[in-house]
């Protein structure tokens, strides 16, 4: 076995959405499900020696973040990103899906614009339409292969004539996978500070990025973009630990924190999952070296997708990620319809993954497909696609 990466974990009955969800979608049994953004590795040692640790006390009282685990969380991003976090500032929630959308609620009311950039993760646009919030697109557009964002002329009178008050950005991109440059976040920040505008950053894959690319946490572009953002973090795609439900919000600006406690408040969400706090603290801790090796061994799996579809199926375009495990596929020159590419994948090569429009508008014809998994697994997944085209 070359890599820790390589072995493949039965993960049939474990409760997992992933595997368990095939019978109960009723799809074909030997589905290879290469959707939900989990990955099939097992958490680094730290995490598994430090949940047996607990298990073994066996009190599971309630919990709160002490200055240990808040070292191991200010360590974690002042030596991977330069970026030194305030303890007062964080906000733990269960999942960044709940911490955005909470933010949200806590800022605006009904009938207020949050700008988002399509396509991107659905519960973006789902937080909005379920809040009664207007969503204002400000879409992606691809140049050269590479996505990038409207002109600033255009975002700046979108924001102006739609009176946006939030701009839900997506840092690294899920699932277009750029990772923004300084100059492109500098740009939004200019313009949303212009315009007294929010910027809540989801920086959930912030750790996933390959080489030559580099990312910038929002807060930590200028004193003013500290004090007009909330940075959502978590450890759950980095260190596969989705299932703990522990994420990290850090808010800078005293009101908008003050704000966004009152409407956690307001729901009894103050003390957060024991199981979740512990593992978080140890991934951070421990897990460097861990994501050290998964990096390259998912740059790898890219490569493996990359010359697979140049040799074997043209008709697919690989959108070239600049991070996240997540590729972004153009499955357009296979000139099929929508529900016909569907099929293709999910009856033809019995592969289960994320089918484009579910992103938003520019999301037609393109498929998302998870390669967090063992890299025998990829193979078998890319020879079913060249069966069957
Ligand atoms: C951009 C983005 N935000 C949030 C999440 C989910 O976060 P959580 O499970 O912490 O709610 C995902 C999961 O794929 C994601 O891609």
């Amino acid at each position: 076995m070359e890599s820790r990466f390589d072995e493949i974990i039965d993960r049939h009955h474990t409760m997992c959405e992933k595997y368990d969800g095939i019978a109960r979608s009723g799809r074909p049994e030997d589905t290879i499900p290469l959707w939900v953004a989990d990955m099939d590795f097992r958490a680094p040692d730290s995490v598994r020696e430090a949940l047996h640790h607990l298990a073994d006390h066996g009190i599971f009282g309630y919990s709160f973040t002490g200055d240990e685990y808040f070292e191991a969380v200010r360590n974690w991003f002042a030596s991977r990103f330069g970026w030194e976090p305030k303890q007062e500032w964080l906000v733990c929630t269960p999942g960044v899906v709940y911490g955005f959308s909470a933010a949200i609620q806590a800022l605006t009311q009904e009938g207020d614009a949050v700008l988002i950039q399509q396509p991107v993760y659905p519960p973006f646009a789902g937080s909005l339409q379920n809040t009664g919030r207007r969503l204002v697109n400000s879409p992606l557009h691809e140049e050269n292969g590479r996505y990038c964002m409207e002109s600033p002329e255009e975002m700046e009178r979108r924001i102006v004539e739609n009176h946006v008050k939030i701009f839900l950005l997506c840092s690294p991109h899920n699932p277009v996978g750029r990772v923004w440059t300084q100059e492109e976040l500098e740009t939004v920040n200019d313009i949303c500070l212009r315009h007294g505008v929010v910027v809540i950053s989801d920086e959930i894959h912030a750790d996933f990025t390959f080489p030559g690319h580099k990312h910038t946490v929002f807060a930590s572009l200028s004193k003013e973009a500290e004090q007009n953002c909330i940075v959502c973090t978590a450890p759950s795609k980095t260190f596969n630990l989705a299932g703990l439900q522990t994420s990290n919000l850090f808010i800078p600006n005293p009101k908008l924190r003050e704000k966004m406690r009152n409407f956690m408040g307001r729901l009894h969400y103050d003390q957060p999952n024991l199981a979740g706090l512990t593992a978080c603290m140890a991934a951070y801790r421990g897990g460097a070296s861990w994501l050290d090796e998964l990096i390259p061994y998912l740059a790898e799996n890219v490569s493996l997708v990359r010359s697979f579809l140049r040799d074997h199926l043209p008709q697919l375009r690989l959108v070239e990620p600049e991070g996240t495990y997540l590729l972004w596929i153009d499955c357009r020159g296979l000139g099929l319809s929508q529900e016909e590419l569907g099929k293709f994948f999910s009856e033809r090569a019995r592969l289960w993954v994320n089918e484009g429009e579910m992103f938003g508008p520019g999301g037609e014809g393109f498929v998302r497909v998870n390669i967090g998994c063992p890299r025998s697994v990829l193979q078998t997944a890319l020879s079913r696609l060249s069966l069957h085209t």
